[in-house]
């Protein structure tokens, strides 16, 4: 749909890329709702969006890794007559895949995975009922193509990229549009310096956070079924779609540079 059509509920506003994402969006024309679990960085970031949003923003709290509040905010997005949900929300995980402590990789799943899963599932009742609405995922490159040292990472993003292609062949025909964006590795805190790191020594280009605002863009108003952000990674999804196997030969570099930022990554909990 137009921008200018959209009532955004955004989670994870608050983040790198939830940031950008919300002033893109309203400086289109849209209405946002903010969701993050701060009610002082939401209230913040809403005054900070006071030039671009002559009203049309507004903010709600929830933790999406609990049942009660995400049951809250889809009651809360409901009401103020969202038509458009982006998932923005997510969690880190990187390190050897033995090395990541049980409360991560829960922390992992739950953000990235099972709270979407549940606020889409609490919201569609309300989206069905409208003529035309959507649900933007936004999930991840490393929701395709399966990295040395993203392991538990990438196990939530593949798993919500099957969720979202089987919902929207579920929904197909109807008035609910599921879609998929992916980006690769962007700039925002995010990125553990051990992340960078590797990025580095395995050429991982890494975009900044307006990119994808402008593709959240795109993606809200040419209704793709999914897109991924950038070359040479594009292709890459295809190929390993293709054959997998073939792919994993080049991936020693990436094993080697996993070893070696290894040595700087912070203790995970
Ligand atoms: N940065 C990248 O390289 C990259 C690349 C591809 C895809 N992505 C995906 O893009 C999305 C945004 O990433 P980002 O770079 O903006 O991350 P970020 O800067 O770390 O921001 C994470 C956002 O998620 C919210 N969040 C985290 N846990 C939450 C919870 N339990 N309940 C509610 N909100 C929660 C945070 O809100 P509060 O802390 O304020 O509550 C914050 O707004 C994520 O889904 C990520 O997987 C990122």
């Amino acid at each position: 749909m137009k921008a200018g059509e959209a009532r955004v509920l955004l989670t994870g506003a608050t983040g790198g890329i939830g940031r950008p994402v919300a002033a893109r969006l309203l400086q289109a024309g849209a209405r946002v709702l903010l969701a993050g679990r701060s009610p002082a960085r939401l209230a913040a970031l809403a005054r900070d969006l006071e030039p671009t949003q002559a009203g049309r923003c507004d903010w709600h709290e929830a933790d999406l890794v609990e049942p009660a509040s995400i049951e809250t905010l889809a009651r809360a997005g409901a009401q103020w007559r969202c038509n458009v949900v982006v998932h923005a929300a997510g969690a880190p995980a990187f390190g050897p895949a033995g090395s990541i402590p049980v409360p991560a990789i829960q922390r992992v799943l739950d953000t990235n995975l099972l709270g979407p899963m549940l606020l889409t599932q609490a919201m569609l009742p309300h989206l069905a009922r409208l003529a035309r609405s959507q649900v933007i995922f936004i999930g991840s490159v490393l929701g395709a193509i399966g990295l040395p040292g993203y392991a538990a990472y990438c196990a939530s993003k593949f798993g919500l990229r099957g969720y979202a292609q089987s919902l929207r062949r579920e929904l197909g025909g109807g008035p609910v549009r599921v879609q998929y964006l992916g980006p690769r590795s962007t700039r925002t805190a995010f990125n553990a310096a051990a992340v960078e790191a590797y990025n580095r020594a395995t050429g991982t280009a890494m975009d900044d956070p307006a990119r994808v605002a402008d593709e959240v863009l795109r993606v809200l108003e040419d209704e793709a079924a999914e897109r991924f952000v950038g070359f040479p990674e594009r292709l890459g999804v295809r190929l390993n779609g293709a054959v997998p196997g073939w792919l994993d030969r080049s991936f020693a570099p990436h094993r080697r540079a996993l070893a070696d930022s290894s040595a700087h990554l912070p203790q995970q909990g």
